[in-house]
C-alpha cells in the first residue's frame, strides 16, 4: 500500500513538474524607475499568474487570477492568452483638499487579454469563449490590477461566486491586521503576527518582510462591488474573498464592468507605506467638478458627553440635543473659531434601547426641545454650521425610503456636513429586498453597501453637502472621484477610549497610522483634553498625546471631542488645537515603526507653518528631528507641547506636559522626548 502511494505521489510529481516548467512567460512591465516589475506566466494548466518582484527579488510569487460564479463554470484554469498592451502615464493632479495639494501618478501599465472556454456546466447556454482582459499598473512605489469583464454573450448579468485572485507573499514576515467576517465590523485593535497566523484579514493589511520591504494590500475604487478580505490559504498564500450578500452570488453586475484594484503598496520603510498615494492614483478622477463648497475644518459637538452617559441621545429630563445645550455648543465654536457643531441625538427614533432602533429612526422629524430652523439660523449668524446626523441603526432600508427629505431638510437649513451611523453588528444591516415590504440582511461591506454609501454621497453632494460615515465600508480612495465623501470612522475610534474593554492603548495609533490610515481620512474624534472617560476612568494617553493626535491621525474634518468646559480648562492646549489645520500642502513622516512610534510633519495649506505631531507605544522614546525638510532662507519659532519629565499614560502624571519656545534655522536637529504612551506636537510659525 505505501510502495502504492509513493508511486501515486511520484506520478503526480512527474506530471506537476513539467507543468510549472511549460509555465510560459506572456508579458510584463515594470515601474517607471525600472525596480518594480510585473511579471505574467501561464502554467501548464492554463492558469494565469502574476508574480511582483523589486530590484529582481520576489515580494510576490506566482499568484493565480480568476473568478468562480454561481451559474457557470469559473474563469481560471484552461485560460487561453490573446494578447497584451502597454501604456505610460506620468501626470500631477491637485486634490481640492487632502494630505497633500499634488499628487504625482506616473506609471506603466500593461493590459492582458486572455480567454477562457465557454461555460460547460449544465447551468447555462453560455458557449462562447469568455474574454477577460486584466488591467496592471507598475508604480515606483506599488502595483495595481483589476479585471474588465465584457458584457456575458448570453446577456445575463455576471454572478460572482468568489474571487480566485492569489496574493502568495514571496517571504516570510510579519503582519498588522485586524480580522475580517466577525461581528465588529472594522473596530479591533490590531494583530501582530507572523504573516503565517494571518486567518482572514480586512485591508489593509501591512506586512513587514524579513528584510525590511514594507507591503500593504489594499483595493481602490470600490464601486457596486463587494470588499475584498484576504484569507490566508496556507502557507504565505492569501486569496481575495469577497464579502457575502444574501443573494448567493457575492457580486452581481449586468453588462461590461470592471472590478475594484487589487493594491500593493511597496516601500523600504514604514514612512514609505504612508508616503504614497497608490489607491488615489487609481481611483478616477473627480466627477463632481468644483467643490469648494466644501471647507475643511474643526467642530465640537452634544456628542461626548453621551458616550459618558451624562447626557442621552434620547428624550427625557438628561436629553443632551435641547436647544440650550445646543445653543451653549454654537456659542463655543464660535468664540474658538471651530465651524461645525454636530448634534447627535436630534431627531425622533432614540427612545429606549437604540441599538437596533433602525425601524425607528425619523430623519425628518426632531425631538421638540431641538428647533433645528432656529438653531441652525443661531449658528450661521456666528459663522457657525450645524452638523447633522443620521444614525440608521443599519436599516438602510428605511434611510434610502426617507434619504431625499432628509438631505433636503438639511440643505434648506445650511447643514452642509453630515455625519451617518450603521451600527449594527457585522453581518446585520437591513437593506430593501425585491418584492415591496421584502427586506434582506446584508455585510456592511458587501456589494449592497457599496451601492448604499455612494447613493448617500451622490444624493449628499447634489445637495453640497459633505458626509463623514461610522460603522462605514473601507475607504478605497473614492475621495478623489467624490470630493464630498470627507471622512469615515472603521476602526475603533476615540470613543473607545471612553467606554471601550480594553481602550485603544497607546499601539493603537502608531499602528493606525501604518495600517487604517493608508486607507484615507479617519473621524477618530481626538481632543479629550481632561483625559477622561465614562465613570471618571483614565484615557490611555498624555496631555501632549491628546494634541499630536490632530497631525497624526489626518481627517478634514477634525472634531474637538472634549466637553466644552474642560477644553475651556486647557487654554494653553487650545491654542494648539485652534491653530492646527485640517488641510495640508504637503505631509511627510519624519520616523516610523508601525505599532511603535510615528512622527509626521505636516505643512498648512493655507500658509506657510508647518506642523508636527508624534506619538508612542508604551515605550518612552527620544526623537530627532532633522528639520532639514524647512525651506532655507525662513526663521522659525517652534512652539512646542510635549510630555513633562515625569509624564507616564499610567499614571496621574499624563497630565504633565511642558509647553515650550524656541527659534528653528532650517536644517538643525530638534530632540523630543515622547513618556510612555505620550506624544509631543509642535507648531513651527515663520517668523520672517
Ligand atoms: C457610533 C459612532 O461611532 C458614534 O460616534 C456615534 O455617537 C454613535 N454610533 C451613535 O450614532
Ligand atoms: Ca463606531
Amino acid at each position: 500500500m505505501r510502495a502504492l502511494v509513493l508511486a501515486v505521489i511520484m506520478l503526480l510529481a512527474a506530471l506537476g513538474a513539467p507543468a510549472m516548467a511549460q509555465a510560459a512567460a506572456v508579458a510584463s512591465v515594470a515601474s517607471p524607475d525600472g525596480r518594480v516589475r510585473i511579471d505574467i506566466t501561464i502554467d501548464g494548466e492554463g492558469w494565469a499568474h502574476y508574480a511582483v518582484s523589486r530590484d529582481g527579488k520576489p515580494l510576490i510569487a506566482p499568484s493565480r487570477l480568476g473568478f468562480q460564479f454561481t451559474d457557470q463554470d469559473a474563469i481560471g484554469r484552461n485560460s487561453r492568452f490573446v494578447s497584451s498592451e502597454t501604456s505610460s502615464r506620468n501626470t500631477r493632479w491637485e486634490q481640492p483638499w487632502g494630505e497633500r495639494r499634488f499628487v504625482t501618478d506616473a506609471h506603466n501599465e500593461l493590459l492582458v487579454r486572455l480567454a477562457s472556454p465557454g461555460a460547460s456546466n449544465a447551468l447555462t447556454d453560455n458557449r462562447a469563449e469568455r474574454p477577460i482582459a486584466i488591467r496592471f499598473r507598475a508604480f515606483d512605489n506599488g502595483i495595481g490590477f483589476r479585471y474588465e469583464f465584457a458584457a456575458r454573450a448570453d446577456g445575463k448579468p455576471w454572478r460572482i461566486a468568489d474571487e480566485l485572485t492569489e496574493f502568495v507573499i514571496a517571504a516570510p514576515g510579519t503582519a498588522w491586521w485586524i480580522q475580517a467576517g466577525d461581528w465588529n465590523r472594522y473596530e479591533y485593535l490590531y494583530h501582530h503576527t507572523a504573516i503565517g497566523e494571518v486567518s482572514a484579514a480586512h485591508t489593509p493589511m501591512t506586512v513587514k518582510l524579513a528584510d525590511g520591504t514594507h507591503l500593504a494590500f489594499h483595493e481602490a475604487a470600490l464601486v457596486d462591488y463587494s470588499a475584498m478580505w484576504l484569507k490566508r490559504v496556507d502557507g504565505l498564500r492569501f486569496r481575495a474573498t469577497l464579502s457575502p450578500s444574501s443573494r448567493g452570488a457575492k457580486v452581481e453586475r449586468s453588462g461590461a464592468f470592471t472590478t475594484p484594484w487589487r493594491s500593493i503598496r511597496i516601500a523600504d520603510d514604514a514612512a514609505g507605506l504612508y508616503d504614497n498615494d497608490l489607491e488615489l492614483n487609481l481611483n478616477d478622477p473627480n466627477v463632481l467638478g468644483e467643490v469648494s463648497w466644501f471647507t475643511p475644518h474643526k467642530y465640537v459637538g452634544v456628542w461626548w458627553e453621551m458616550h459618558l452617559e451624562s447626557k442621552s441621545w434620547a428624550s427625557g429630563a438628561t436629553h443632551g440635543a435641547t436647544n440650550a445645550n445646543v445653543k451653549r455648543h454654537i456659542d463655543f465654536a464660535a468664540k474658538h473659531g471651530f465651524r461645525g457643531v454636530l448634534v447627535e441625538g436630534w431627531n425622533k427614533g432614540w427612545d429606549g434601547n437604540w441599538f437596533g432602533n433602525g425601524r425607528d429612526f425619523d430623519f425628518a422629524q426632531s425631538y421638540p426641545d431641538f428647533d433645528l430652523p432656529d438653531l441652525a439660523a443661531y449658528a450661521r449668524k456666528q459663522g457657525v454650521r450645524l452638523i447633522g446626523h443620521h444614525e440608521t441603526g443599519g436599516n438602510i432600508a428605511k434611510y434610502e425610503a426617507g434619504l431625499d427629505a432628509a438631505l433636503d431638510l438639511y440643505a434648506r437649513h445650511g447643514v452642509d456636513a453630515v455625519k451617518t451611523g450603521y451600527v449594527a453588528d457585522a453581518g446585520g444591516i437591513i437593506a430593501p429586498g425585491d418584492a415591496p415590504g421584502e427586506q434582506r440582511m446584508e455585510w456592511h461591506d458587501g456589494q449592497r453597501m457599496a451601492q448604499h454609501h455612494l447613493r448617500v454621497v451622490r444624493e449628499a453632494a447634489e445637495r453640497r453637502i459633505a458626509v463623514n460615515p461610522h460603522e462605514p465600508i473601507k475607504d478605497t480612495g473614492l475621495r478623489r472621484t467624490y470630493p464630498n465623501w470627507v471622512s469615515r470612522e472603521g476602526a475603533r475610534g476615540g470613543e473607545y477610549q471612553a467606554w471601550g474593554t480594553p481602550g485603544n492603548g497607546p499601539a493603537h495609533a502608531p499602528t493606525l497610522v501604518f495600517t487604517r490610515m493608508l486607507a484615507g481620512p479617519m473621524d477618530y474624534t481626538p481632543g479629550v483634553l481632561s483625559l477622561k472617560g465614562r465613570g471618571g476612568r483614565d484615557l490611555e494617553s498624555t496631555l501632549a498625546r491628546e494634541l499630536a493626535l490632530y497631525v497624526v491621525l489626518y481627517s478634514p474634518i477634525q472634531m474637538v471631542a472634549d466637553l466644552p468646559e474642560n477644553l475651556e480648562a486647557h487654554p494653553r492646549e487650545m491654542d494648539f488645537i485652534r491653530k492646527v489645520p485640517t488641510d495640508w500642502a504637503q505631509t511627510r513622516v519624519l520616523a516610523g515603526a508601525v505599532g511603535e512610534l510615528a512622527v509626521l510633519a505636516r505643512q498648512d495649506r493655507n500658509g506657510p507653518d508647518w506642523y508636527i505631531g508624534g506619538v508612542t507605544d508604551t515605550q518612552p522614546r527620544e526623537v530627532v528631528i532633522d528639520t532639514a525638510f524647512l525651506p532655507a532662507g525662513t526663521r522659525w519659532r517652534a512652539h512646542i507641547w510635549r510630555d513633562g519629565d515625569t509624564a507616564d499614560y499610567r499614571t496621574a502624571a499624563r497630565h504633565d506636559i511642558v509647553i515650550e519656545q524656541k527659534p528653528v534655522t532650517a536644517g538643525d536637529r530638534m530632540t523630543i522626548r515622547m513618556a510612555a504612551g505620550g506624544g509631543f506636537a509642535v507648531r513651527l510659525e515663520a517668523i520672517e
